[in-house]
């Protein structure tokens, strides 16, 4: 099979790490007979100097030609005086939201899943650890506060500020369809996480869900609010399977189902709309701090590149030979910075991409 890759490295690791990726790909391409060509394309930062905004229009009519994304990281760091002074609009963080909105992609996947290998960077009580954690983020990613109406004004008190979480029916039904089919080549649990205590919009939302849910009688659904979420991820991560949230929501607790499982240099995940177009990022930032010090985990990347295989190219048996690779690899006991623990063998990111493909 032939396929069109386009690559929007962005900046801080993401060049490291996309390489990585890049460089497993091209192993299971010459493994298993296919062909992947990679196209450098330019967003976040790196196309703020170069263009004057994060997203040129030639990406995303590339991006919109292509079989399928796999994107780095953007944003600089914090105080960075090439982005510092930048309206919200002109960010890098603003072109990441309109890559995903041109593309139509509003289901945003991110497993959680706790490693055996790395049980030991897993920074949750032992007995709470010892249950598993292995849930799946169901993220709707093109809609609520982060696509609401937004503005600036003055009253009153002075100067205000104000941004909107709206959702209509079928943006909701469309994720929660998601959710629930995950959900049945899982352990057929979705948990629905809203604030429907208080917001109107997750009075619709908690609706919706139960609406969708009547279609799947074989899937227990369990609404849970927020915040008790928040607490619930760190009390009792086991009891989680899939976990459907809005953007906001899905945004925040993402990091936090990362966390728990160790490292958020580990996490992958995947974006899809209505095509098998889809776009493949690790749930991680820019890191500037360590860029250039080939001291990035790419092994989120590695297998946001394997979750391509599966869900764009529907190439299970090489999305699977990838993951078993990182497997063997932290399974040997080797360990980049982030995830390194006593007794292990601390190895640079471009090392750990080098043991992972020679393992494919
Ligand atoms: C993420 C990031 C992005 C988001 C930012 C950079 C716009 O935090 O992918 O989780 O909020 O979606
Ligand atoms: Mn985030």
């Amino acid at each position: 099979m032939k396929k069109h890759i386009a690559v929007l490295a962005g900046d801080g690791i993401g060049p490291e790490i996309t390489n990585g990726a890049i460089a497993v790909l091209n192993k299971v391409g010459e493994k298993f007979g296919h062909e992947f060509e990679f196209e450098q394309l330019l967003m976040g930062v790196c196309a703020i100097e170069k263009t004057g905004e994060p997203l040129p229009q030639y990406t995303i009519d590339r991006c919109l030609a292509s079989d399928s994304v796999l994107l780095g990281a953007v944003g600089g760091a914090v105080g960075d005086p090439r982005i510092e002074k930048l309206p919200g609009h002109l960010r890098p963080e603003a072109g990441l939201l309109k890559i995903r909105s041109a593309l139509g992609l509003y289901s945003n996947l991110r497993p959680a899943k706790l490693f055996p290998a790395l049980a030991g960077a897993c920074p949750l009580r032992k007995d709470i650890a010892e249950k598993g954690i292995d849930l799946v983020v169901v993220r709707e990613l093109i809609g609520g506060i982060y696509f609401g109406k937004r503005g600036r004004g003055t009253e009153e008190g002075g100067e205000y500020a104000y941004d909107t979480e709206k959702y209509n029916v079928s943006e909701v039904t469309r994720i929660a369809k998601i959710a629930f089919e995950l959900a049945r080549k899982r352990r057929h649990r979705v948990t629905s996480i809203d604030k429907a205590n208080v917001l109107e919009s997750s009075r619709l939302w908690r609706e919706v869900v139960h609406t969708v849910a009547k279609d799947y009688p074989d899937v227990e659904l369990i609404d849970m609010l927020v915040d008790n979420t928040a607490m619930q991820l760190v009390k009792n991560p086991s009891q989680f399977d899939v976990v459907l949230t809005s953007n906001i929501f899905g945004d925040i607790l993402s990091d936090e189902a990362a966390q728990i499982t160790g490292s958020i240099g580990m996490l992958a995940s995947s974006s899809l709309g209505a095509t098998k177009r889809g776009l493949y990022e690790p749930i991680h930032g820019s890191a500037p701090d360590i860029a250039g010090k080939d001291l990035a985990n790419p092994i989120a990347t590695i297998l946001s590149a394997a979750m391509m295989l599966r869900d764009s190219f529907d190439l299970t048996e090489e999305a699977k030979a990838v993951e078993e690779a990182v497997n063997k690899v932290l399974d040997e006991g080797y360990r980049t910075a982030d995830i390194m623990s006593e007794g292990m063998k601390q190895v640079k990111g471009s090392e750990m991409t080098k043991l992972i493909v020679e393992r494919i």
